[in-house]
């Protein structure tokens, strides 16, 4: 059975905060809210606890997960050496939605890392998840709270869906902030590199580190060899359960394009579903608007994919939106949930 809490984000109750930590404690799993997205969080540095993440997510053991601090100073634990990247890093956007990817310390277990000699820490800017990484005087490994391949949770109804009377306890603590995974930096390559777009975006790290380097994932398919650094980013993930197209190019010709596609489908009797993000009015089976804004979009994308699960589409078609800021990471999850199948207008 699945015990749901609903929790403020503001002003956590401390009572219930500790109820979860007791189950992290005791190595059991609780689901939990940060400003990205509803994480699946274990005991990290108790291999049996972490075991029953990959168990109950269905994740394929060789995709690592990410190590949650409530105190900066905590990095030190974790990680063998911090280099001046990551200090620089650690300062201004911890707490926030940024992971760096250091060397590990033997103290971090095989299981937490899938063996790599790198572990990944986030300190995530949420009062529930800092108050149950504190309360449970441990810290937390946890990827989203979603079964693997099916979009990230940004709300509490997400993690129920996926996951329900598989966890004990889900903190509600209503939708999530960002609502896109965090960005993923590795600083054991020299020099850094972007491994996942996310919230912190690649301009915002340029600033302050100078060169980083986007591994070749983040833009497109990559063959499987070229994956192995981070092998979480060779599954097919954020997939809803259509077939989606990403249609990309300036407005107008986007817009043409959807409604000729429409046309061409249309004739084969499928059920059409379109997320916009230029707001134009389709007539389709189904219509959803991601959002004007990248803020607005970023926040939507996932519900608004597992929405298509519900109203039983057989094929989506999105409208991309540029690369530039946030658009990096809203455009990484769009192709990922395509399969790379991506329309040029
Ligand atoms: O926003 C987030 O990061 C959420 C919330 C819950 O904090 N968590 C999350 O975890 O998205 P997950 O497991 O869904 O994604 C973790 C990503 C994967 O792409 C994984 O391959 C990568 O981080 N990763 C973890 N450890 C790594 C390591 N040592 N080296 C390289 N990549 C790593
Ligand atoms: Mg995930």
């Amino acid at each position: 059975m699945t015990v749901v809490y609903k929790v403020d984000p503001l002003e956590p109750d401390r009572l219930i905060l500790r109820k979860a930590a007791e189950i992290i404690r005791k190595g059991g799993l609780v689901a939990f809210p940060t400003e990205t997205v509803y994480g699946l969080g274990a005991n990290a540095l108790d291999p049996e606890a972490v075991k029953k993440i990959f168990l109950t997510k269905g994740r394929p053991a060789d995709n690592p997960l990410i190590v949650h601090i409530a105190d900066k100073d905590h990095i030190h634990k974790l990680t063998k050496n911090v280099p001046k990247e990551a200090e620089i890093l650690i300062t201004k956007f911890f707490p926030g939605p940024l992971t760096i990817v250091l060397e590990k310390k033997p103290i971090v277990p095989d299981e937490t890392t899938a063996s790599l000699p790198t572990v990944a820490v986030r300190m995530p800017n949420h009062k529930i998840a800092l108050g149950l990484i504190e309360e449970s005087d441990t810290p937390i490994a946890a990827p989203s709270a979603n079964k693997a391949g099916r979009p990230s949770p940004t709300k509490a109804q997400h993690v129920l869906q996926d996951l329900g009377g598989e966890v004990e306890l889900i903190i509600d603590g209503g939708a999530t902030r960002f609502g896109l995974e965090s960005t993923v930096v590795d600083l054991t390559a020299k020099p850094p590199e972007l491994l996942r777009p996310g919230a912190v975006t690649l301009e915002m790290l340029r600033e302050v580190l100078g060169t980083v380097h986007i591994h070749p994932s983040v833009l497109q398919q990559v063959a499987w060899k070229e994956v192995a650094k981070s092998p979480g980013m060779k599954y097919r993930h954020y997939a809803p359960r259509a077939e989606l197209m990403v249609v990309l190019g300036n407005h107008r010709d986007v817009q043409m394009k959807i409604e000729q596609l429409i046309q061409d489908f249309g004739l084969r009797n499928m059920r059409i579903g379109v997320a916009t993000t230029t707001g134009k009015q389709y007539r389709v089976s189904h219509l959803e608007r991601l959002g004007m804004s990248k803020q607005e979009i970023a926040r939507n994308l996932f519900d608004v994919l597992r929405r298509f699960d519900e109203a039983r589409v057989d094929v989506i078609f999105a409208e991309g939106v540029d690369e530039e800021g946030l658009g990096l990471a809203i455009m990484n999850r769009l192709k990922k949930a395509s399969g790379y199948k991506i329309v040029r207008a």
